[in-house]
């Protein structure tokens, strides 16, 4: 399959290597230190598995449209890189969103009818420029955006698959979406106001009840729109949060690395969808506006 990968980072960077092994023709769109990386030594896989694959690598999408499109910048820069991209996207391209949070689908269903949206419980960490580690072994959910079926959502998990990447296919793309979201509104919004590991916010009795609170909150929110859930988000939390109960969320890491996060995507966005159907969502509000304040502070 032709896939170009739109932002070669960390997450970006292990998809595009573990298809490219598998013998699909990928290009990685990415920032000049790592597009150098990857043409002058290729791209170094290490963690889970450990390999060296030579995919393509460039700065801009090439003008020949690919058959899949992987989104894989953070949020806050979807909107500018699809602008970059959109030269490629042909009629017969599909764009997949495997990026944390909600709103990214939509930016992209403004520049082509045929996305999907994507979950990914895989982790991936750059460790230099051309070495990704592939931190954490997980599962990968697709389907078409915002709902419904179409055959090449099944081809695009079967190539996935083959290239060992665990992918399962649903009509309900939205309802993961949500859910994982929610999720990160609990693990991220806490997490990193209080500066803890994701395994604390379980063994203490005070934020298990915390959670269960901002939890709820989004799952009224989801309600009201109309999702459904395939997944209980409070057992997608549980779950998760057994998982990596040793690591520190990603929000965290990125204040502590100066970085911006991607909270108006997570946060903000229950925010602005409870906004949207006569809710008010003041716990989502005060932990979005607390890791403002704090990324406002680290940068
Ligand atoms: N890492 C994980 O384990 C993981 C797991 C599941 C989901 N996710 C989600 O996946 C998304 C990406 O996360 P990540 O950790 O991989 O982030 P990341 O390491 O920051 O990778 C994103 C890369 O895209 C680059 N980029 C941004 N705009 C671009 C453009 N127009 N053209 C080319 N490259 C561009 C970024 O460069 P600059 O930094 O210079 O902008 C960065 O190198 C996020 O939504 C995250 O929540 C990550």
């Amino acid at each position: 399959m032709k896939i170009y990968v739109l932002g070669a980072g960390s997450i970006g960077s292990l998809f595009g290597a573990l298809l490219a092994r598998a013998g699909n023709d990928v290009t990685l769109i990415g920032r000049e230190e790592q597009v150098r990386a990857i043409n002058e030594n290729g791209l170094h896989v290490s963690g889970f598995e450990e390999f060296t694959v030579h995919p393509k690598a460039s700065l801009y999408a090439p003008s020949e449209p690919p058959e899949l499109l992987i989104l894989s910048t953070k949020s806050y820069s979807t909107k500018a890189a699809l602008e970059c991209a959109r030269g490629c996207i042909g009629p017969g391209t599909w764009v997949l969103s495997i990026q944390n949070g909600l709103g990214n689908e939509e930016m992209a269903l403004k520049v082509t009818p045929n996305v999907m949206g994507g979950i990914t419980t895989n982790g991936a960490m750059l460790v230099e420029w051309g070495h990704v580690r592939w931190t954490g072994k997980g599962i990968t959910v697709i389907g078409r955006y915002p709902g419904g079926s179409d055959p090449f959502v099944g081809k695009v998990a079967e190539v996935f698959n083959a290239s060992g990447l665990e992918t399962h296919v649903t009509e309900n793309v939205n309802g993961w979406k949500w859910a994982k979201t929610i999720v990160n509104s609990v693990i991220n919004g806490l997490g990193t106001v209080l500066e803890v590991k994701n395994g604390f916010l379980k063994d203490d009795p005070y934020l298990e009840a915390i959670s269960v609170e901002i939890a709820r909150e989004g799952c009224t929110v989801a309600q009201r729109l109309g999702i459904e859930f395939e997944i209980h988000p409070l057992e997608l939390l549980w779950d998760t949060i057994e998982r990596t109960r040793e690591n520190y969320n990603s929000t965290l890491q990125d204040i502590r690395r100066g970085k911006r996060t991607e909270v108006d995507y997570i946060h903000g966005k229950i925010v602005e969808y409870a906004s949207s159907v006569g809710l008010e969502a003041p716990r989502n509000e005060l932990l979005w506006a607390l890791i403002k304040a704090k990324e406002g502070q680290s940068r």
